[in-house]
């Protein structure tokens, strides 16, 4: 079957164009002596996650427990939550995991140390921690070497857990890659002050885990950094293109839409609102419109009902008619893929097969 036969909507994955992803990321952080672990919420998929693994990731990243019990499921023996889960039902998952596979969770506070230290206790396992350090997305994060000594302190006088080092996530830098330098130098300042305190006070860091999509390429200028956690790049989408992290070919993602409607002078109204798509906004661009339309650059995606997405034909000389086919870049494919519960996969528009988004849903 070609991907055009496909009922729309739908997400259609580039299995070359995925494969070309991971296997440059797997590059990247081999020839600079970085482990990759990338983030598995891009995708949500076992099968993706075994490619993963294939190119050379031992771990996987996740953020929340029942991810973690899905990436385990699919083989991976060590897996990091890099999210400070707060909650018994949560800490009692992950202790019970850790009996069997690898655990590492971020946190920047005590409360969840302490919660999961008990949990791990009872369930006899032993769960790793990583605080934690804020390097300027001001979302999680202690502020700086006081405080992350101070919970590594405290961290590695609790019973049933471990502490293995640093977590930060640069998701703040958003200029183009070969701009990134002020950025990244301030993040390096950072950590070092980080290590240092913790290096003096005879704490070991063995993991210092960082990287995001726009700077993964740059991780290696980020000196500490022992690995890297990039997750949208195996798809890439619109924001990646624009912020410069990607080229047009290394977009692996496309979702299929119909044109349903053109009764309205000017629209084309497709199959795909924002149940498909998401109304996340085009971050790395001029912030406007909900994706962008293969071939027709001209035409803008300028609203979305839930099941319509309303495009914006007024200056194409020759926008689709009723029944056609366009192919979007979503702006932001992580939470598209969400959307989800089947994505198609082919090379060449053949179509090979499909994967369940097995990680959908799963938010505890
Ligand atoms: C903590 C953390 N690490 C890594 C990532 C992956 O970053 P990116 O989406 O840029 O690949 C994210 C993304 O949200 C994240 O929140």
């Amino acid at each position: 079957m070609h991907i055009s036969e496909l009922e729309t909507p739908a997400v259609a994955v580039d299995v070359d164009v995925l494969e070309r992803n991971l296997a440059s990321m797997a590059e990247y952080a081999g020839r600079h002596g970085l482990q990759l672990r990338p983030h598995t919420k891009t995708h949500k998929i076992e099968a993706i996650a075994q490619m993963q693994r294939r190119h050379g990731s031992q771990g996987l990243t996740v953020a929340k427990s029942e991810e973690a019990e899905v990436m385990a499921h699919a083989g991976c023996a060590d897996i990091l939550v890099a999210y400070p889960v707060y909650g018994q039902a949560k800490w009692q998952r992950l202790a019970r995991l850790a009996r069997e596979r690898r655990i590492t969770v971020a946190v920047d506070s005590i409360t969840p140390a302490e919660g999961l230290a008990a949990e791990a206790v009872r369930a006899g396992s032993t769960i790793g921690l990583l605080v934690e350090l804020d390097v300027g997305m001001r979302r999680c994060g202690v502020p700086g070497p006081e405080a992350a000594l101070a919970l590594a302190q405290r961290i590695t006088g609790l019973p049933g857990v471990e502490m293995r080092g640093l977590l930060y996530y640069p998701g703040h830098i958003w200029d183009r890659p070969e701009a990134q330098a002020t950025a990244l130098a301030s993040v390096e300042a950072q950590l070092a002050a980080v290590l240092d305190a913790l290096r003096r006070a005879g704490i070991p860091a063995p993991i210092v885990s960082g990287g995001s999509t726009p700077t993964a390429r740059n991780s290696h200028r980020v000196r500490g950094t022992t690995e890297i956690r990039p997750g949208t790049y195996v798809f890439n989408d619109r924001n990646t293109l624009g912020v410069g992290a990607c080229a047009a070919e290394d977009i692996a993602v496309r979702v299929l839409a119909t044109v349903v409607s053109t009764a309205v002078p000017g629209r084309a109204i497709v199959d795909a609102g924002s149940k498909t798509l998401t109304t996340d906004r085009w971050i790395s661009g001029n912030d406007q419109g909900f994706g962008s339309v293969d071939g027709y650059p001209g035409i803008k995606i300028t609203g979305l009902s839930e099941e319509h997405g309303h495009l914006d034909v007024s200056q194409s000389a020759a926008p689709p008619r009723v029944g056609e086919r366009v192919a979007i870049v979503p702006n932001h494919v992580c939470p598209c893929v969400n959307l989800h519960s089947r994505l198609f996969f082919h090379s060449k528009g053949e179509v090979l097969g499909s994967w369940e988004v097995d990680a959908r849903g799963r938010i505890h």
